[in-house]
């Protein structure tokens, strides 16, 4: 069965929502919880290590229940059957959206066009793991006999972020391995890469879902050119392998079959971690580890595909989030993860979230008559809080905000974490409150400030708090526990693309600049006649390149 395709406008519980906008829109969060003395039991879910508290939004109990509603009138239930059952619903590409079944606990039931894909999925990961074994223990050689100590991962999009991100993450749990990502068509990149490494002993991972993208063909050539210039061609196959699903074009580009580690196109690049996309992860963390990272995304399915609505962390996530998106018009959500491992986990969500959800067009071919996917962004904390938390405290702009932090930190650094989680739960206490002038003015009074100081200052000090923040507490930064933290935010994704309605997993607004980059490309050659073939700006900008390049 195919995924509903039902405008959410249309279902009965989104014109129940607008009218509880319009009745709710001047409660504030802290009349919610005095209204509501229940609320921590309703707006709370503990599930394993993840503790996830909603309470502070602009959200009632009754609200909730409408928004639940809403879910079941736009057939969510039957959507997560068919995404989990390998229906193809990436239907604009004619696939099926199975990054689930990589993470399984059980070998998946699941077939594509009638052949089980559990044994080609449990291959992979062998192949995976023996290839990685090998090459942590120095068993795999470079061409002149040394172990590997290096591996340079090139690659964009899914085929970078990801691993990125991953690697990055669980840089406590890692090996002697060192890790570089390529990405960037930049030569730079590349170059200082390049600068850093000693070929005899680097082990390249070309990943490349289609193995045609402009930036990872450019980059693995160069890399192919600087690396036989000091060893040779023969040595390719022992420092080059690669990931795709276009198993000619790697041929093509000279990887020795053994070194391809195959991928499905029933795996979307920025859902491809999970699959061998995450070599260079497996390879940086070690086998063992690496499943518990699969491990923990398949717990967190589990949950998804089982949990009540009400219970259910993506769901509730999703639902809350389209309240903010659609009801509220925030325009954007902040991700704010209190450790400096993800750092770049809001970068790595922006591609999740901003090319899934990222749609005008339904999944009827009609342009939606509401807003879609949301801007993502954020940085760590507490670093976030002395670069933009000014604007979300006292700026003009609605940001609902999602606060992740870990009960323990991974080097027991206890006084540190404790200021750190003071921070961490301090500031979603101030959103919601704030300050009122009261306040403020009694501040000042025992500071002893003249009144005309005060009253000129006052206004400046206020906060008007009741912003909006969900927290994820989590025990500890595990390789489980990222596991499942990616895998919510996938399922969070996968559910509000349900309800906007629109196709999340394919990516057509990335291809037209792409095609206007190869005929620029190609104009290069002959500037004086491309002038014609474009806009005053553009023409002029290609002029002034190739004057000066
Ligand atoms: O930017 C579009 C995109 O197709 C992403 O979806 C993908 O992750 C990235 O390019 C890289 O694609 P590939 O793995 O095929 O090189």
């Amino acid at each position: 069965m195919p995924l509903p395709k039902i405008n959410p406008t249309t279902a009965p519980a989104w014109k129940k929502l607008g009218l509880q906008f319009e009745a709710e829109k001047k409660v504030t969060i802290q009349q919610h919880f005095k209204n509501e003395p229940d609320r921590m039991d309703n707006f709370t879910i503990q599930w394993e290590d993840f503790y996830i508290d909603f309470s502070k939004n602009r959200l009632s109990k009754t609200t909730k229940k409408i928004l639940l509603d809403l879910a079941k009138e736009c057939q969510l239930k039957e959507a997560i059957a068919a995404y989990f059952e390998g229906e193809k619903i990436n239907e604009t590409e004619h696939r099926a959206v199975l990054h689930t079944a990589l993470r399984s606990s059980k070998p998946t039931s699941v077939q594509v066009d009638g052949q089980p894909i559990a044994h080609e999925i449990s291959e992979v990961n062998i192949q995976m793991r023996n290839f990685a074994q090998r090459v942590i223990d120095g068993v795999w050689k470079g061409h002149t006999g040394k172990a590997i100590d290096t591996i340079v991962n090139i690659g964009i999009g899914g085929s970078d972020l990801g691993p990125a991100m991953v690697t990055e993450a669980l840089e406590y749990y890692r090996n002697h391995l060192t890790v570089h990502f390529v990405s960037n068509v930049e030569g730079d990149h590349v170059r200082e890469v390049l600068k850093k490494i000693n070929p005899e002993t680097t082990l390249f991972v070309i990943v490349s879902k289609t193995f045609t993208t402009q930036e990872t063909i450019s980059n693995a050539t160069t890399i192919r050119k600087w690396f036989v210039a000091q060893a040779s061609e023969a040595a390719i196959k022992d420092h080059f392998v690669a990931v795709s699903t276009n198993l000619e074009q790697i041929a093509a580009f000279g990887i020795a079959a053994s070194n391809v580690f195959p991928m499905n196109d029933w795996v979307g690049g920025r859902f491809s971690l999970w699959s061998a996309v995450g070599l260079s992860i497996c390879l940086a963390i070690g086998p063992d580890a690496f499943d518990q990272l699969l491990a923990g995304a398949g717990a967190m399915d589990d949950h998804f595909r089982t949990a009540s609505f009400e219970k259910n962390i993506p769901i509730m996530l999703g639902l809350i989030g389209l309240w903010y998106n659609n009801f509220w018009e925030a325009e954007s959500e902040a991700i704010i993860p209190y450790t400096q491992y993800l750092r770049n986990l809001p970068a790595y969500l922006q591609q999740g979230i901003m090319e899934s959800n990222g749609k005008y067009v339904d999944r009827n071919g009609t342009p939606v008559n509401y807003q879609t996917g949301t801007l993502i962004w954020g940085a760590s904390g507490t670093n976030a809080q002395h670069a933009f938390f000014q604007l979300m405290h006292q700026g003009t702009k609605l940001i609902p905000a999602d606060f992740i932090g870990f009960q323990k930190s991974l080097h027991a650094e206890k006084d540190h974490q404790d200021k750190l989680m003071a921070n961490f739960i301090a500031q979603t206490e101030a959103f919601m409150t704030g300050k009122n002038r009261d306040q403020v003015v009694t501040e000042l009074q025992a500071q002893g400030m003249p009144q005309k100081q005060i009253d000129f200052l006052a206004p400046y000090k206020v906060f008007e708090g009741n912003r909006p923040t969900n927290t994820l507490l989590i025990e500890s930064l595990t390789p489980y526990n990222l596991g499942a933290l990616i895998a919510l935010y996938e399922q969070k994704i996968f559910v509000q693309g349900v309800l906007w309605n629109i196709f999340s997993y394919d990516q057509w607004g990335v291809e037209l600049g792409k095609q206007l980059a190869n005929t620029i490309l190609k104009d290069f050659n002959d500037v004086e006649k491309a002038q014609n073939t474009h806009d005053p700006s553009t023409a002029a900008l290609l002029r002034i390149y190739k004057q000066n390049a």
